[in-house]
């Protein structure tokens, strides 16, 4: 475990906890509100305004770094999937994080992995939408962040919506199982031509950069139609992608707020989501945005 150690340019350094019992330490001397900002590290602007919000709500807030296979399928980008810690402490450290917890995967599943294992089952929302495309993610999703809730027991935790489908899910947990965790969702941070900020943005080439900013463009047509109604808004996204050949369309969904069915024509002044997920070259990427009728 590290040390606080005032840094001239950045601040205090936050404490380096990597295992359950360095963790328990630090946070049985805290006193007040804790936060905690789960995360799979490479770090960046998006998780750092998540690290902002909790601040606003806690006197102690505490990072979670953690790759966690639970949530990967086969095939998927588990091995390839960016860890950098160091510089990952540094934002850390500029967001004035008290502690930052980033356990080994033996660490955080010292049961082991194996089908003995106790998991969270989500309900039928974790079937539609990501986890059609990705069966068992939630479920993976749902099991290490009830973990990661067990062990800092948090009074808040902050969660991007950018992961819509996942804050729904982790808002319904907390609230079904009784957790007495207030979730927060925090707002997508984007690049100045709209692209969602994400740790996966990383693996694209120049070339697929440009294209993958069409998805928000899309998100963006849907939302200027949707006062005239759910198929205009659809249609206007379609057309976006249409022309993206660099595209690999997996789902365009138009919702309630709560990701079930809505209506061609729902309530003038009434919201709904807009959510697609899209391959640009071999990268997975997630959007989504906020419609108004
Ligand atoms: O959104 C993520 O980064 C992950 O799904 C989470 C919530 C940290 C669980 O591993």
């Amino acid at each position: 475990m590290s040390l606080h150690v005032e840094s001239p340019t950045l601040g205090t350094e936050p404490v380096l906890a990597s295992t359950r019992e360095e963790l328990a330490t630090f946070l049985g001397k805290r006193a007040g509100q804790v936060a905690l900002v789960p995360t799979m590290g490479a770090l960046h602007e998006g998780h750092a305004s998540l690290m902002r919000l909790a601040r606003e709500h806690a006197d102690t807030v505490v990072v979670s770094i953690f790759v966690n296979p639970l949530q990967f399928g086969e095939g998927e980008d588990l091995d390839r999937y960016p860890r950098t810690l160091d510089a990952d402490l540094v934002i850390a450290e500029k967001e004035g994080v008290d502690v930052v917890f980033a356990p080994a995967v033996e660490e955080m599943y010292a049961g082991g992995l194996g089908t003995a294992m106790t998991t969270v089952t989500p309900g039928d929302l974790a079937d539609i939408l990501e986890g059609a495309s990705r069966p068992g993610h939630f479920r993976g999703v749902l099991t290490v962040v009830a973990k990661l809730f067990g062990l800092v027991r948090p009074d808040v935790a902050v969660f991007g919506q950018k992961d819509y489908q996942q804050l729904a899910l982790i808002t319904r947990m907390a609230a079904d199982l009784n957790l007495g965790i207030e979730i927060i969702g925090a707002p997508t941070q984007r690049e100045p031509d709209g692209l969602a900020l994400s740790s996966r943005n990383r693996y694209l080439t120049a070339d697929q950069r440009q294209t993958a900013a069409a998805l928000s463009r899309a998100l963006r047509a849907a939302q200027e139609r949707a006062a005239y109604g759910v198929p205009a808004a659809r249609r206007a996204a379609k057309s976006v992608l249409k022309g993206e050949p660099g595209i690999e369309l997996d789902y365009l969904a138009l919702r309630a707020p709560d990701l079930g069915e809505i209506a061609d024509h729902p309530e003038p002044g009434s919201q709904g989501r807009i959510l697609v997920a899209a391959k640009v070259g071999a990268t997975r990427l997630i959007d989504n945005m906020e419609l108004r009728f």
